[in-house]
């Protein structure tokens, strides 16, 4: 059998759908995750319940990708807008991935309180040509991206950029203002770039892909998940677009 494509979802209502797509399929337990593996529109697939957050993201990509050695990694599910141009159903493919939860805080005395404006964002170590680095941004696989974004999407606009990744709930607009212009994030979720760290340590091509399901510069878009089966119907046109692509 070929090797499958590994598809992540943190929450249920982001990975279910798929789920109950495959055909053929056959759970395995990797300590807590739920790993099945089935045939997605006769595709090998395996999906992962990888539960909310960067570490889940991290452990569960290793522990999959170990056990299944898949072709590629693509993580998705919902997300908060940066963008103020983007709203609740658009579709964000993420190219790059930056950490916004590795700060690094200026001394301040005792009793001044705090400044997050004063904060600067050094990145995370990665071997690099043999070398440490600290490494801002990782980038999603260039020939997955350029698939993504030949792919129809129906239930809203899609856009290519960056995500920003932590174990992070930002609703203040300055906050969320300031990262989307200095750091160029289209939306925040907890996951691609722990994703994409585990997959760039273990060599494997990876995508992240959201569907906005909440912008905080506007009040009638509160968070709502059930925008997730829309990110799950786009994957699934994914998979076949990959298998088409690289056999
Ligand atoms: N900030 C952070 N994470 C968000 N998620 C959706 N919206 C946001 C947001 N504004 C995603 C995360 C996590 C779950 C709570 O939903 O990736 O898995």
């Amino acid at each position: 059998m070929d090797s499958p494509i590994l598809i992540l979802g943190p929450m249920s209502s982001e990975i279910d759908a798929l789920t109950a797509a495959l055909t053929e399929p056959q759970e395995t337990m990797l300590g807590g995750y739920r790993c099945t593996a089935g045939l997605l529109d006769g595709v090998p697939v395996v999906t992962v319940r990888s539960f909310i957050g960067m570490v889940h993201a991290a452990a569960a990509t290793a522990l999959a990708v170990t056990r299944f050695s898949p072709r590629c990694v693509i993580i998705q599910g919902t997300s908060g807008a940066h963008d103020p141009a983007l709203h609740r159903g658009d579709l964000v493919i993420g190219s790059s991935m930056v950490e916004l939860g590795s700060y690094y805080a200026p001394h301040r005395d005792a009793g001044t309180g705090s400044d997050w404006f004063a904060y600067t964002f050094p990145g995370v170590q990665m071997p690099v040509d043999q070398q440490t680095e600290r490494v801002r941004a990782l980038r999603s696989d260039p020939a997955l991206v350029a698939l993504a974004e030949a792919l129809p999407y129906e239930h809203g606009v899609k856009k290519t950029g960056t995500i920003g990744s932590g174990d992070i709930w930002n609703r203040e607009l300055d906050v969320i203002d300031r990262l989307h212009r200095e750091h160029g994030t289209l939306c925040e979720e907890m996951e691609g770039f722990a994703v994409a760290q585990v997959c760039f340590m273990l060599h494997v091509p990876m995508l992240d892909v959201r569907v906005i399901s909440n912008n905080e510069w506007y009040a009638e878009e509160e968070f709502d998940d059930s925008v997730g089966v829309w990110c799950q119907e786009f994957c699934r046109r994914l998979v076949a677009a990959i298998d088409r692509s690289f056999g």
